[in-house]
């Protein structure tokens, strides 16, 4: 089974947790879009949804689809979100931010009621950090604000400790939906994810960094011989 089906299977069984009438926050990413295409076909059935989208990316293909948007500004809240992510420890904290939508689907998460994420197999990991950490930064002083994450990086343990400028297919720094830049921060391992999202926020310049901790209501895993359900002990 390839890796994409896993994340079709997760997405297949994320739909099990949709009900009328709910506002659902809707992911970035590959799983996310099979996740949006499954939830389309519900709603030309008759469901009746309506979607927060985590970027223009997803906003395009939900409307595309025929799935009712608002603005997350426009709602009283949100009773579901489903995401994928591109790392989660057995804790369920995650890394997030491979598409560049970490911010606006942190904002997204943290205003749910619950978070479901959707993962194939190979996103499982322990501990946290083989996958670089993505840290959106502004584009002014960037270069000043990425010392400092390697600092702190250095001082959290992190042995890789390297920030690199995402860029756009055409050699310019890659750009986010808030028009701020991405930093690929290079770990090899975290080893304690809390004190290192402490110290990130504590550094000008750096608008939000892509661990995900206490966010995750429920992890489901794509594997080769069907889905499973993790959940979270409490959501804090
Ligand atoms: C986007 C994300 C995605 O959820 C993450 O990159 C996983 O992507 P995919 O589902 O394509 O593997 O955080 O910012």
């Amino acid at each position: 089974m390839t890796a994409d089906t896993k994340k079709r299977i997760a997405a297949e069984r994320a739909l099990e947790f949709v009900e009328d009438g709910m506002v659902v926050g809707l992911g970035t990413g590959s799983t996310a879009e099979h996740f949006i295409n499954l939830l389309a076909e519900q709603v030309w059935q008759g469901l009746s949804v309506v979607g927060v989208a985590t970027s223009i990316r997803t906003a395009e293909l939900a409307r595309e689809r025929g799935i009712p948007l608002k603005e997350i500004d426009e709602v009283l809240g949100i009773n579901l979100t489903v995401d994928g992510a591109d790392e989660v420890d057995p804790q369920l904290r995650l890394i997030k931010g491979g598409g560049g939508a970490l911010l606006r689907e942190k904002l997204i998460a943290a205003a749910s009621d619950r978070m479901i994420v959707i993962i194939d197999d190979s996103k499982l990991v322990d501990p946290l950090g083989q996958f670089p950490l993505p840290i959106e930064v502004v584009p002014f002083g960037f270069s000043v604000t990425s010392q400092k994450i390697c600092e702190a990086l250095a001082v959290e343990g992190c042995l890789g400790h390297r920030a690199t400028l995402r860029e756009g297919g055409d050699g310019v720094p890659f750009e986010t939906d808030s028009g701020h830049y991405i930093l690929d921060c290079a770990c090899d391992t975290i080893p304690k994810p809390e004190a290192l999202a402490d110290r990130l926020c504590r550094i000008p310049g750096v608008v939000e960094h892509g661990l995900f901790l206490g966010m995750a209501s429920l992890v489901i895993i794509g594997r080769t011989d069907g889905t499973e359900i993790i959940e979270a002990l409490t959501k804090s």
